[in-house]
């Protein structure tokens, strides 16, 4: 019966035009921006380790589960899980975990952007030579200026909002398949050449100790849920952007090979992204904890002393920009599959309504580097807090969602059918999705609050 069932916006055109865009989504700011400043601030090795442990265990399993009741359901993330209520007998409140997906990919985005927006302001500063020759104090300097001024912040998040929209206008195989294309493959190559670079500088061995040394004592309850969080970010899961992914795949291609590619490839990025930047850092003296600005207070300094700098430089951020476009994209791809699906939206109209949303939002995160710097939330600034709220709370209840429904309530012969796996491999992740996983996301949670 699903092979009738088609998603209103086509499907991908092979098996590879959906594993590169998979890998787009996953591959992104996560994996080069945010995998090294958050290990640096809580510890290194230990916390990689814990990190790793999650993908495999939790991270997998609820990606296949994800992607199989996306191809299944066939549409937008609410409209999926209406399908599948209806077609599992489950409870129909089920449908808001398509609402939590959803508002989750528009809050996300919001700041997703505005990181875009520093990369993309990094390609211009490559490419007009600011960092040639500057030490790291210099550079940090130029760091400092460009976030505090919420006029170039606001400039290129707008411009990158701008870039995400015309993209996602397009559809699926005009916007998306051609560029990443040959986006992926440079990515990798580039990243390649800078470990090369990293080889090169008398801190790599110390780089790659703090990467991969265990020192758990440097482990916390906190950075226990944010490896878990970013494992789900970094795979882009837990929101429903896989599932609408997975709408568009074809009946054959087989969803568990496809998310071992995925996810090995991710997890690639992360750790090359760690190694180039920890040698940089140590053979500088800079410290590892220095947050958000790691990567932009780090890099520079390399591309304004090595030979052939100043074009790896702006090569580095170009990529760095795609990248995040290829993910952005995936971000918003929920909301404007809903509007388009549920509410009768051209996909033109969708991508500027949910866009426009997007960029408003943004603006939190905006001012919480310069004007807003002093507002406070329990601690935290906004941006702070809504990479917390998203990251560490709605994508991993979303993912224990996802678990929950694709391991109890949707029938197995459903998800045998989906997966069409051997016997045993197919009871190993029904064991996963059923207990390993809910339970791993469960004690997190009760780890955090201090219950254990
Ligand atoms: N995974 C992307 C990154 O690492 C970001 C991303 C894309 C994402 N789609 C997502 C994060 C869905 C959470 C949910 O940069």
């Amino acid at each position: 019966m699903t092979d009738t069932r088609k998603s209103p916006q086509g499907e991908w055109s092979s098996h590879f035009a959906f594993i590169l865009a998979a890998t787009g989504s996953a591959v992104g700011l996560g994996n080069i921006w945010k995998f090294p400043y958050i290990t640096g601030e809580n510890g290194g090795g230990a916390f990689v380790l814990v990190y790793l442990l999650c993908v495999v265990l939790i991270g997998a399993p609820i990606m296949i589960a994800e992607t199989l009741m996306g191809r299944r359901g066939r549409h937008n993330p609410i409209t999926t899980m209406e399908t599948l209520t209806a077609e599992a007998h489950a409870d129909p409140h089920w449908h808001y975990l398509g609402w939590m997906g959803i508002s989750a990919g528009i809050l996300i985005l919001s700041y997703y952007s505005v990181i875009a927006g520093w990369a993309s302001g990094y390609v211009l500063k490559a490419f007009t030579g600011s960092f040639f020759g500057a030490d790291a104090p210099a550079i940090k300097q130029q760091f400092a200026d460009f976030i505090g001024s919420p006029i170039q912040l606001a400039f290129w998040h707008t411009a990158f909002m701008l870039a995400t929209m015309w993209i996602v206008k397009q559809g699926i195989h005009n916007g998306l398949e051609k560029a990443l294309r040959w986006l992926m493959p440079s990515l990798f190559v580039l990243l390649i050449l800078l470990v090369g670079y990293a080889m090169t500088t008398p801190g790599y061995f110390q780089g790659l100790h703090f990467l991969f040394n265990l020192d758990f004592s440097k482990l916390t309850g906190g950075s226990v849920l944010t490896a878990m969080g970013q494992a789900f970010f970094s795979l882009g899961l837990g929101m429903g952007a896989v599932m609408v992914y997975g709408a568009y795949l074809p009946k054959k291609v087989s969803i568990t090979e496809t998310v071992v590619i995925v996810s090995l490839a991710d997890t690639v990025v992360a750790l090359l992204a760690g190694i180039i930047i920890f040698p940089i850092v140590f053979s500088n003296g800079l410290p590892v904890n220095s947050g958000p600005g790691l990567i932009f207070e780090t890099l520079p300094i390399a591309f304004g002393s090595m030979t052939g700098g100043w074009l790896f430089g702006i090569m580095f951020f170009v990529m760095l920009v795609l990248a995040a476009l290829s993910s952005s994209v995936a971000l918003i791809e929920p909301a404007v599959a809903w509007l388009v699906e549920a509410r009768g939206f051209s996909r033109e109209k969708a991508a500027l309504w949910a866009g426009l949303l997007t960029w408003l939002l943004g603006f939190a995160s905006i001012f919480s580097f310069n004007s807003w710097a002093g507002f406070k939330l329990f601690g935290h600034n906004l941006f702070e807090l809504l990479d917390y709220v998203t990251a560490n709370l709605m994508l991993p209840i979303g993912g224990f969602a996802i678990a929950i429904f694709a391991g109890w309530m949707m029938t197995a012969d459903h998800s045998e059918a989906e997966l069409d796996l051997p016997k045993p491999q197919y009871q190993i992740w029904q064991l996963l999705i059923k207990y390993l996983a809910p339970a791993g996301v469960f004690f997190v949670f009760l780890h955090v609050v201090g219950v254990l």
